[in-house]
């Protein structure tokens, strides 16, 4: 009873800080000012200023009360730059500010490039690196929030399923390029770069080839020509593809026992990075980027000596050019120093770093049911924590960091019945409404 009461005195005393979210309707005048509900607010205390700190105010915006989670702002001037913030108040009380949101309206003068968008920021760094989403092609059409949000803040893109070789592949010698294509032709036409991902994973074989009835060293050719054919089709279209994921077992660090080591050998590794590299350079691409992903590795050193010892055979050979962290983390683990560990190793063998499939988890333990701020600023650390350790590397060792998808609604973490904690969790940067999370703050504060 007492902590119950001593809840709602909280609940009610702290007024929480409103989320400001992206605008709307921006034209050569103004812009729909956004933000989300906070419990117990009766009003909402808008700024608006053209400048970062707020030293100055747009005339009737300084601390204007609205009571909607909404305001047109209008009357201002074309091609320029103007931030909000707003506080939610109840009474006498008022909230600590939002974040602040970056605007530029639309027009002819120069218009600046938005600081707070991640690409921006990124490549604005001294050794820049690309900043990546996990993609599905139905979420590429002109003008969705996929759309915008991938064109304003991300420089390259893998695609989550859908060019793997359960997807691509129908039978020997056939394939369904559809899906696949239309990843790659937004990639090319935006600017933005395309990983790829991923030629061989034990998780998406087809059916076909899982049933394969020929002997081995014809289910090593079939193999073989996949790689050679779907390398071909894509050359001088794609930067890197991730040519063997996940190959080494959780346990005891030896090779995972996959249909591939079953049926190719120990070798088969090797032999896939060689047919990708050759198939490259025949396709006149001498700087395809050859990755080898893996998971859990930063905690597992058992599975990261063995990675470590198969990215030794490749380099032997100068047929790997990077390794993938995949990077399912929570807002505990890998520690800061498990992670460090884990880079300077890669550093130390000279291959290229991709923070392939970063999300991190809140609730991996399911003993929360709602997002709580505690998390919330947990997971911000958490990000701004591998960003800034990514940062700090030198630049030939730099490629990408790769968020694994935009909305935690999206996100495969809660519903993996692998991670067995199927209820909620929030391991992204936006929220279910496109929404900007501390997390992401907490990713453009890792690049300062
Ligand atoms: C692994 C794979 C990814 C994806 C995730 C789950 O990490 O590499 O392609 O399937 O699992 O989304």
């Amino acid at each position: 009873m007492n902590s119950c009461s001593k809840d709602d005195n909280v609940a009610v005393n702290a007024l929480e800080a409103p989320i400001a979210n992206a605008p709307k309707d921006v034209n050569d005048e103004g812009f729909r000012a956004k933000w989300n509900y906070v419990s117990h607010a009766k009003s909402y205390l808008l700024d608006v200023s053209t400048n970062e700190n707020f030293s100055t105010f747009v005339p009737n915006y300084n601390a204007k009360e609205i009571i909607d989670l909404n305001e047109v702002v209008s009357g201002l001037n074309g091609g320029t730059q103007y931030y909000y913030r707003v506080r939610a108040k109840n009474e006498t009380e008022i909230s600590g500010y939002s974040n602040i949101i970056s605007v530029v309206t639309t027009g002819s003068s120069n218009i600046p490039e938005d600081p707070t968008f991640l690409k921006v920021k990124a490549n604005k760094l001294a050794n820049p690196f690309f900043v990546g989403m996990a993609v599905k092609a139905s979420q590429l059409t002109n003008g969705s929030p996929y759309d915008v949000i991938l064109k304003n803040e991300f420089s390259s893109i893998s695609a989550e399923y859908e060019m793997k070789m359960d997807q691509i592949s129908v039978s020997s010698g056939v394939y369904n390029w559809t899906v696949a294509d239309k990843i790659v032709a937004y990639g090319n036409s935006n600017d933005i770069n395309v990983h790829g991902h991923a030629l061989v994973w034990h998780n998406s074989v087809p059916q076909w080839l899982k049933d394969f009835s020929g002997t081995d060293a014809e289910f090593k050719a079939e193999v073989k020509k996949y790689i050679t054919d779907v390398v071909t089709h894509y050359a001088g279209k794609i930067k890197s593809w991730d040519v063997v994921n996940e190959a080494v077992d959780d346990n005891g660090g030896t090779m995972r026992n996959t249909i591939f080591l079953q049926r190719m050998g120990a070798n088969y590794v090797k032999d896939c990075f060689q047919w990708a590299r050759d198939a490259a350079i025949a396709a006149g691409d001498n700087s395809l980027l050859l990755f080898y992903n893996d998971y859990a590795t930063s905690t597992n050193v058992l599975k990261q000596d063995k990675v470590f010892s198969i990215v030794d055979d490749l380099k032997a050979s100068n047929i790997i050019d990077g390794i993938g962290f995949q990077m399912h983390n929570n807002y505990l683990n890998p520690t800061r120093a498990q992670i460090e560990a884990d880079f300077n190793k890669a550093v130390a063998k000279g291959v290229k770093i991709h923070v392939s499939e970063l999300d991190i988890q809140v609730n991996q333990s399911n003993d929360i049911s709602t997002f709580t701020n505690e998390r919330r600023l947990a997971q911000k650390e958490k990000y701004k924590e591998i960003v800034q350790l990514y940062n700090a590397l030198p630049a030939v060792n730099k490629y990408a960091i790769t968020i694994w998808g935009m909305k935690d609604n999206e996100s495969w973490i809660p519903f993996s019945a692998e991670l067995n904690h199927p209820g909620n969790d929030w391991p992204l940067l936006y929220d279910s409404n496109f929404a900007i999370k501390s997390s992401h703050t907490g990713f453009l504060e890792g690049l300062d």
